[in-house]
């Protein structure tokens, strides 16, 4: 048990994917994994284990945001011995060679947030993916013809932006931005565990496009498919 996941020990998988809404983890556990037992309602932050393809995976919804985030990765990192965290989640397009629908595997996040700050002062630090399971992920998305595009995120504090420092970001080839990202990828250096993010564009920050309820649902299937494939690997 920790303060906000009310797991027994074992209760959670090493593998666990993250979504930010909570009813996306109990859709997932629903839909795609077998066996599925939910181990956390605190605070309406769902949490199930089940199995897919024969292998134990959690998914944990983790809210919006990066200090949430953070609480959550933190417990299961520190508390629950969790030693692969893939993100599921959506970003706004910022690329033109991003399109609606369209997978974005984050090799990189900048980030606006003061949570790197407080860690590092003057230093910077670079929040990256695992590499393994980058690789995996995109070999994986490559043999199921799905375009998967490779490149950075910004993780932004910010959902209504006030300052648009995503265009200088833009400049530097960042393709997308979402809201969780640098901090996932920052606690699994700080812990030594993998992580990766996989986010579909929901919309477009440089069109004002957006997917519909429907596209997005269909979208959703295909990038859970690449997340879970990847996540049990090996
Ligand atoms: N900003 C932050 N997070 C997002 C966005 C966005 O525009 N779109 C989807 N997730």
């Amino acid at each position: 048990m920790s303060t906000h996941i009310n797991a027994p020990e074992g209760a959670i998988a090493d593998r666990v994917l993250l979504p930010g809404d909570p009813l996306r983890a109990k859709f997932i556990a629903e839909n795609f994994l077998e066996d599925a037992k939910c181990y956390n309602e605190v605070r309406g932050m769902y949490g199930f284990t089940g199995t897919y393809k024969g292998k134990k995976v959690s998914v944990q919804g983790t809210g919006m945001g990066q200090p949430s985030l953070s609480i959550y990765v933190t417990e299961l990192f520190k508390f629950y011995n969790v030693q692969k965290a893939i993100r599921v989640g959506t970003c706004g397009s910022i690329s033109e060679d991003l399109k609606l629908r369209e997978v974005l595997l984050a090799n990189g996040a900048c980030t606006d947030s003061s949570l790197q700050s407080q860690r590092f002062g003057l230093l910077h630090f670079a929040p990256v993916p695992s590499f393994n399971l980058l690789y995996t992920a995109y070999n994986r998305a490559k043999e199921i013809g799905m375009k998967a595009k490779v490149a950075p995120c910004v993780s932004s504090d910010f959902f209504y932006d006030i300052n648009e420092n995503w265009k200088l970001w833009k400049k530097y080839g960042a393709a997308g931005i979402e809201m969780e990202s640098a901090e996932l990828y920052t606690l699994a250096a700080q812990y030594g565990r993998e992580a990766l993010s996989i986010l579909t564009a929901s919309d477009s920050i440089l069109d004002g496009t957006a997917t519909t309820a429907e596209e997005r649902q269909t979208t959703f299937k295909e990038m859970m498919m690449l997340a879970l494939d990847t996540i049990v690997a090996e």
